[in-house]
Formats: C-alpha cells, sequence, structure tokens
C-alpha cells in the first residue's frame, strides 16, 4: 500500500466537495433514511453524501472499482 503525503500537492481523495470545511462530516438521522440509502464512497456524487450514479464515469476513467455503501432496513 502506498502512502501519499498530501501536503506535497498529491492525489486526494475528495475532489470538490466542500472545499471550505476542514473536515467533511454529514449526519443521516436513520429514520430518515426510510427501507433503504445510498452513500458515495467516490466522492464524486453532485448529491453528495448521497450516491448518484457517478462512480460508474469515474471507475471508467480511473480504472477503479469504487460503489456505494447501502443500507437497508429490515421489515419489522
Ligand atoms: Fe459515489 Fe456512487 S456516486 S459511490
Amino acid at each position: 500500500k502506498v502512502l501519499v503525503d498530501s501536503r506535497s500537492g498529491g492525489p486526494k481523495v475528495n475532489p470538490d466537495i466542500r472545499k471550505g470545511e476542514a473536515k467533511v462530516v454529514d449526519t443521516v438521522d436513520i429514520e430518515d433514511i426510510g427501507k433503504k440509502g445510498v452513500f458515495c464512497r467516490c466522492w464524486r456524487s453532485a448529491k453528495f453524501p448521497y450516491c448518484d450514479g457517478s462512480h460508474n464515469k469515474f471507475n471508467d476513467c480511473a480504472g477503479d472499482n469504487t460503489g456505494p455503501l447501502i443500507i437497508t432496513k429490515k421489515d419489522e
């Protein structure tokens, strides 16, 4: 595994989401998710923190395999 010191201008995981914030943190109330929540892990979604399918284009361009975190709620 190769670690890159981003202070030297190396690649970043987050290309442009809310760069004015010191740390991008999102809180989602589990009661608001409903039966299924789909969350972005590629950092390319226009609806971040939710997935909008942008990972497909990113994977095609970068030769990567990123995908969302899907949270489902079991029927009670
Ligand atoms: Fe980022 Fe789907 S858009 S994981």
